[in-house]
Parts: C-alpha cells; sequence; structure tokens
C-alpha cells in the first residue's frame, strides 16, 4: 500500500459545472494534473480556455455519458493523455431529473442509469486495474443523500444513486488488497445549478468545494484507512 504522490492524476467527470467544476480547479491550482470531461462542447472549449494557463496539465474532451461509444473513446482518449496513470477518478456527472413514477419513462430511465450509473460503472471497470497496478488510487463516486433515502419523485435519481454506492462498496472490497480505495460522497443541497431551483438559498447549502477539500481529505489518510459513506448537508436540514 502507498501513500497518493504530492503531484496526483486525476480524471474528473462532469467537470463543465457546479461540484466537478470546482474539483477540476481546485486540483489544477495546486499543481495536481486533470483530465476533465462534460458533455456541452462549447462550455467545455471555454473551460480549456480558462486552463490554458495549466499547460499540458490540463487535457480533456467533451462526451455524452449516455453513448456507449463517447464512454468508450472518453477512456481510451483520458488514458492515453494520463499515460496510464489515474490516481484520482471522480465519477460526479450526474443528472436529477425528479418525476414520479406513473409520470416516468422507460426513456428516462435509461437515461439516468447511463449517466449516473452506466458510465461511472464503465469507468471503474477499465480504471481499477490501473490502480491495482500502481498500489494506490481513489475512486470517489458522487452519490446523495437521495442515494440513502428515497421520497415522492425521487425514484429513478434514487435508484441510480443507492446503486453508485453499491458499485463503491464492490470496488472497495476488490481494491483493498492492493491499496485501491473507494468512497461515495453522499451530499444534500450543494450549491450548484443543478438545484438552482431549490426551495434553500445558495448560502446556505454546502458549497461545491467543500466536496474537493472532501477529496483532499480521502487523500491524505493513510493507506491502511478508509471510510465508509461521506454524507454531507447543510447544516440544519438536507
Ligand atoms: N447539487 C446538488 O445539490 C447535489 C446533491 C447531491 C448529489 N449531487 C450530484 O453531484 C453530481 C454533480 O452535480 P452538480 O450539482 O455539480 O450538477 P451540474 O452543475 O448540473 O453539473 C452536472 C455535470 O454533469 C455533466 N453531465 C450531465 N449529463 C451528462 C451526459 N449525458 N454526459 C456527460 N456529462 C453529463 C454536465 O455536463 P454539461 O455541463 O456539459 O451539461 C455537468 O458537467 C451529480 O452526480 C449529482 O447527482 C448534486
Amino acid at each position: 500500500m502507498k501513500t497518493f504522490p504530492a503531484s496526483i492524476k486525476a480524471l474528473v467527470t462532469g467537470a463543465t459545472s457546479g461540484i466537478g467544476l470546482a474539483i477540476a480547479r481546485g486540483l489544477l491550482a495546486r499543481g495536481h494534473t486533470v483530465f476533465i470531461t462534460g458533455r456541452n462542447k462549447s462550455k467545455f472549449e471555454a473551460l480549456m480556455e480558462e486552463f490554458r494557463p495549466y499547460g499540458d496539465r490540463v487535457t480533456g474532451m467533451a462526451a455524452d455519458l449516455t453513448r456507449s461509444s463517447d464512454v468508450d473513446h472518453l477512456i481510451e482518449t483520458a488514458l492515453m493523455a494520463l499515460s496510464h496513470r489515474v490516481d484520482l477518478l471522480v465519477n460526479n456527472a450526474g443528472i436529477a431529473p425528479f418525476v414520479e413514477i406513473e409520470e416516468s419513462t422507460p426513456a428516462l430511465f435509461d437515461e439516468i442509469m447511463s449517466v449516473n450509473l452506466r458510465a461511472p460503472y464503465l469507468l471503474s471497470r477499465a480504471i481499477l486495474p490501473l490502480m491495482k497496478r500502481q498500489g494506490c488510487g481513489l475512486i470517489a463516486n458522487i452519490s446523495s443523500v437521495a442515494g440513502l433515502e428515497a421520497w415522492s419523485g425521487s425514484s429513478l435519481y434514487s435508484m441510480s444513486k443507492f446503486a453508485l454506492r453499491a458499485l463503491t462498496g464492490s470496488l472497495l472490497s476488490e481494491g483493498a488488497l492492493h491499496g485501491v480505495k473507494s468512497v461515495a460522497i453522499c451530499p444534500g443541497y450543494v450549491a450548484t445549478p443543478l438545484v438552482a431551483d431549490a426551495p434553500v438559498p445558495p448560502e446556505e447549502m454546502v458549497q461545491p468545494e467543500d466536496i474537493l477539500k472532501t477529496l483532499l481529505y480521502l487523500m491524505e489518510l493513510s493507506p491502511s484507512a478508509v471510510t465508509g459513506d461521506i454524507v454531507l448537508k447543510r447544516l440544519g436540514g438536507l
């Protein structure tokens, strides 16, 4: 079991907005190397322009995680760009349509599952063997408090986020002997565009940078230590 290198290589999905953007910015500002990906091509290109001062420490590509061919291409491109070393994989990209079961459709089920669950599974499946060979690595899956509890309207989202915690559990068991950790982070409201319509002011929510700080904390733990699910809620509520 090894400690994380002083300068890590990370792959962050959903890096074009909200939590993923805060993670990418924070890692780059601390001297790490980051491969970023997001769905919207023009947002992605604008971000690459913003990150230009970081030179070859930042690479990435736009990819739609609902498309299998995009996911395959993403994995291939990211591994090439990172020279087949990944210390941190953050499965963060996600969508959260809330709809009651009777109003939901199989097409929406498929869309949510492909972004929130299938892509994390495929990325983890590709990267776990690398991390095992490295003897070190962290796969952080951004679940949700809706991955611990389900409410009216949360069914599809909760199903995806509960299952993401199941993926995390198996990754943790399968990586443990090789120094590879996996943790599910389960936030309540985080101030991002995803919850722009929430009945809580953004300044009272968990901040996107809190997720970055959680990842930094996880990587500072000794190689033999790992947490269970990390639940991050706003003070006084979800
Ligand atoms: N905000 C919260 O209150 C909260 C609470 C608990 C959990 N979470 C989880 O945290 C994660 C990040 O959410 P956020 O709040 O930062 O949301 P956000 O600001 O809406 O960002 C979502 C990110 O996911 C990407 N994405 C969405 N669909 C995609 C697709 N089909 N293919 C590729 N990328 C796609 C988006 O790309 P584009 O920008 O290019 O569309 C964006 O980068 C999600 O998994 C969410 O479920 C959020």
